[in-house]
């Protein structure tokens, strides 16, 4: 907690009890299932009603997500050991970071536009005993309120396609890394999930906004170029399993540095 910096926690401390006094209201993810679309999400803002959604769907139909898409997340970016500063960029209510939390020794920031998931995520972390390790801070991923080289870790799932501009979005998080810092960015399921359960993850949501997974790919890898971020990688978890369920993709890059 010392390495942490004490303004954001003050910041994070001022966001809950203005939400605690009450106010409006926001939503869920998209692809072909039923996380919320960017055209609609837009519409309603960040509002309390669709943060009520998205927790309803990370509790209900998306639960089986965030415990294998943590473990991955850990072992594809050897966070076990690691410790400082993770940030979940449109955590929302914040299920994976409670993962990551139980998996690794990082203190991790909730990130999301919508300040309506913050009493939940910090109700929930303490349910868990992590009240310590997590704080929350309202972001505009394409505008991040933290200095250069803030953060050791960077994750986000399912928010990307809700950013006003995805390219300012991964420079943002490009500056914000250290030097030698992570990221893993995108949207869907993780590898490990055995395609029965990312079947009927899918066939429970709906038939939700549909998007080109390849086109998305190829926007990604141009944005990654044109900002001179060499060291990247695209997952496409099990792309043309035969159950035909679309996973998503990733993208993980390294900040060049020590
Ligand atoms: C589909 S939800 C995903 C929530 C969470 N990552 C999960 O997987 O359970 C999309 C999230 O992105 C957030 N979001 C949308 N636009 C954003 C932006 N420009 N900056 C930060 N968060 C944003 C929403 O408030 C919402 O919490």
């Amino acid at each position: 907690m010392d390495r942490f910096p004490r303004r954001v926690v003050v910041l994070a401390v001022v966001i809950v009890s203005i939400v605690a006094r009450g106010s409006s209201s926001v939503g869920r993810e998209g692809q072909k299932t039923n996380e919320p679309t960017p055209a609609r999400t837009q519409e309603q803002g960040p509002t309390r009603e669709a943060a009520e959604r998205m927790i309803k769907a990370a509790e209900g139909g998306l639960a089986p997500v965030y415990a294998p898409l943590a473990e991955e997340i850990v072992e594809r970016l050897a966070l076990a050991d690691k410790e400082g500063v993770g940030l979940d960029l449109g955590s929302g209510p914040g299920t994976l970071i409670l993962e990551l939390c139980q998996r690794t020794k990082l203190h991790w920031i909730n990130a999301d536009i919508n300040p309506h998931f913050f009493p939940y995520f910090f109700r929930k972390a303490q349910e868990l005993d992590l009240g310590g390790r997590v704080s929350a801070i309202q972001a505009d991923a394409c505008a991040l309120p933290f200095h250069d080289a803030f953060a050791d870790v960077v994750v986000s799932r399912g928010s990307f396609p809700f950013w006003p501009d995805l390219r300012r979005g991964l420079a943002e998080i490009h500056r914000v890394l250290k030097p030698g810092g992570v990221a893993y960015i995108g949207r869907g399921l993780p590898e490990r999930m055995p395609p029965e359960v990312a079947r009927s993850i899918r066939e429970g949501r709906g038939e939700g906004p549909k998007y080109d997974p390849n086109e998305t790919e190829r926007q990604l890898r141009e944005h990654v170029k044109s900002l001179g971020i060499e060291n990247y990688r695209i997952h496409r978890p099990r792309l043309n399993n035969p159950q035909g369920v679309n996973y998503g993709l990733w993208l993980e890059f390294r900040k060049a540095g020590p």
